[in-house]
This record gives C-alpha cells, sequence and structure tokens, in this order.
C-alpha cells in the first residue's frame, strides 16, 4: 500500500545506519525540520529502536531494514520503498565501518603492509559498493520525479591531498566514495540531482571515539544541509563546516 504524497516542501529522505552515531541524528535534524525520514538500519529491530527514541522527542521516522553491505538487502529494501512511498526525494549514505587492525568497529593503526585483505574487502563492502548499488536503485527513481539529493559521509580521512599511513581499508572506501560522488554528480549534470560528499569532522561516536571534540549535532549539520540543498544548490563537491575542502 502507498502511502500519502508528501507536500513538495517535505522530502522523503533515507538516512542508512540511523540507529546510532551520525545516522541518528543526521535523521533527527531532519525530521525536526519537517522531512519525511526513513530510518534504514542494518536489522529491523534496530530501526524500530530507533523510530523509539525520535518518537520519544515528538519526532517521526519510518523504520526499515537495510544491511548496506549486502546486495540482496540492498535490493529488497529499494524495492520496498518504491511499492510503499513511490519515491526517495533523498539518499544519506551514512552507514559506515573502520574495520582495519583490531576487533571489528575498533581503532587501529595498522598499516598497510600488515592489513589483513579481508578486513580491506569487508570495509568496501560497507562503505563503497553499499553507496553504490544504493545510487543505481534509486537514481533512477528520483529522475522520475526530477528532484534529487544525495550525501556521501566521507572523511578526511579519504583525501588525497593529505594523504598519510595508516587505515588502508578505511581511506582506500573514503577515496573511493569520493569518486562515486564525481563520476555521478558529471553523469547528472543538468539534472535536479545534486550529489556531494562531507566530512564531518572527528566526531565523538563509537567510531569516532570519547576523545573526539564535535558533538554528532555538530557533525550532522552540513550532511543535513547537503541533503536540503535548494535546486541548484552544489553538486560534485567535498564539504566540511559548510565549506568546500580539498580532494
Ligand atoms: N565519527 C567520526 O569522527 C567520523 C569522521 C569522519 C567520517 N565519519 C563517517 O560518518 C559515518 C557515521 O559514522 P559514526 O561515527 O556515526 O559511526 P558509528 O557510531 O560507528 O555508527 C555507524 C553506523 O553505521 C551502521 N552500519 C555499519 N555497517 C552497516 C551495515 N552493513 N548496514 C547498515 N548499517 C550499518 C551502524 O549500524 P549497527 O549499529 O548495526 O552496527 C551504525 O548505525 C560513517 O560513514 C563514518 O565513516 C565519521
Amino acid at each position: 500500500m502507498k502511502h500519502q504524497e508528501s507536500a513538495e516542501s517535505s522530502r522523503m529522505i533515507a538516512v542508512t545506519g540511523a540507529n546510532r552515531g551520525l545516522g541518528l541524528e543526521i535523521a533527527r535534524q531532519l525530521a525536526r525540520m519537517g522531512q519525511r525520514v526513513i530510518l534504514a538500519c542494518r536489522t529491523q529491530p534496530k530501526a524500530q529502536a530507533a523510530a523509539e527514541v525520535l518518537r520519544a522527542e515528538g519526532l517521526e521516522g519510518h523504520p526499515m531494514e537495510l544491511d548496506a553491505a549486502d546486495e540482496k538487502s540492498i535490493r529488497a529494501f529499494a524495492d520496498r520503498v518504491r511499492r510503499e512511498f513511490g519515491r526517495l526525494d533523498g539518499l544519506v549514505n551514512n552507514a559506515g565501518v573502520a574495520l582495519d587492525g583490531g576487533a571489528p568497529g575498533k581503532w587501529s593503526d595498522a598499516d598497510a603492509l600488515s592489513a589483513p585483505l579481508d578486513r580491506v574487502r569487508a570495509t568496501l563492502e560497507t562503505n563503497l559498493y553499499g553507496p553504490l548499488l544504493l545510487c543505481q536503485e534509486f537514481i533512477p527513481l528520483m529522475r522520475s520525479h526530477g528532484f534529487g539529493r544525495i550525501v556521501n559521509l566521507s572523511s578526511g580521512m579519504g583525501q588525497l591531498s593529505d594523504m598519510n599511513g595508516g587505515f588502508i581499508g578505511y581511506r582506500i572506501s573514503k577515496t573511493g566514495l569520493n569518486v562515486v560522488t564525481r563520476v555521478l554528480a558529471d553523469e547528472l549534470k543538468g539534472e535536479n540531482i545534486l550529489v556531494n560528499s562531507v566530512c564531518p569532522g572527528w566526531v565523538h561516536t563509537d567510531m569516532g571515539g570519547p576523545q573526539a571534540p564535535r558533538t554528532p549535532a555538530e557533525g550532522a549539520d552540513t550532511p543535513v544541509w547537503l541533503a536540503t540543498l535548494p535546486d541548484g544548490g552544489p553538486s560534485g563537491g567535498f564539504f566540511r563546516d559548510r565549506k568546500p575542502i580539498p580532494w
């Protein structure tokens, strides 16, 4: 069954990895603005828990299952969005992992010479191939409505202009994600589908760690801005604090 069409000013925006950290905060800020938010989380219970968090704050979010590292799950998610909503105006590719070195989810400065290839591959599945496939699934739907905003959560660690050692899998994934941004922005030139990368800064989340100086609210500001750009806004850019930064 299709949900009622939203008004032009209220867009349907999916945020991946919306159950904690930056994803939950991006979803919260979008919901506060009156946007309709899809909470796309690795499991349905996680998505439902995120919807509960927002509901307790008087906000709404549609809980949906999406494993960003699993092609079948991505295709099933896209089918469900097409079936239930018939549109997607914004896609925030936020779900991400940093698996280099130690146990999954733990930061470590393992260098390229010793990085286990299976962890590099697993990092690329979530941080690079997942977002690319989500774009492939949703851009035709965005095209059919003549509107789209795609935000790729990248990182300063993916900047070639400031590349250092360590975290090889994570760095490749974010530099690669920036390539996705640039290539899609060029292929979509002249269409009202804007594609941008963002570095949220070093943010206090499970990934960023407790010593990170930025709050999730500060880190979410630029991704939310990019997800709600007006027509004629930038495309193919890399931003931090709403300003362009070098690739
Ligand atoms: N924090 C920083 O300082 C920082 C800096 C630069 C860039 N970033 C980027 O910002 C994004 C969010 O980071 P964060 O700090 O909020 O990280 P986080 O606290 O570790 O949260 C990561 C989120 O991604 C989800 N996720 C991971 N793999 C997934 C998968 N296969 N399918 C669906 N969801 C998945 C997690 O879900 P589960 O709960 O199911 O694991 C969680 O919701 C990432 O792309 C990260 O690289 C963060």
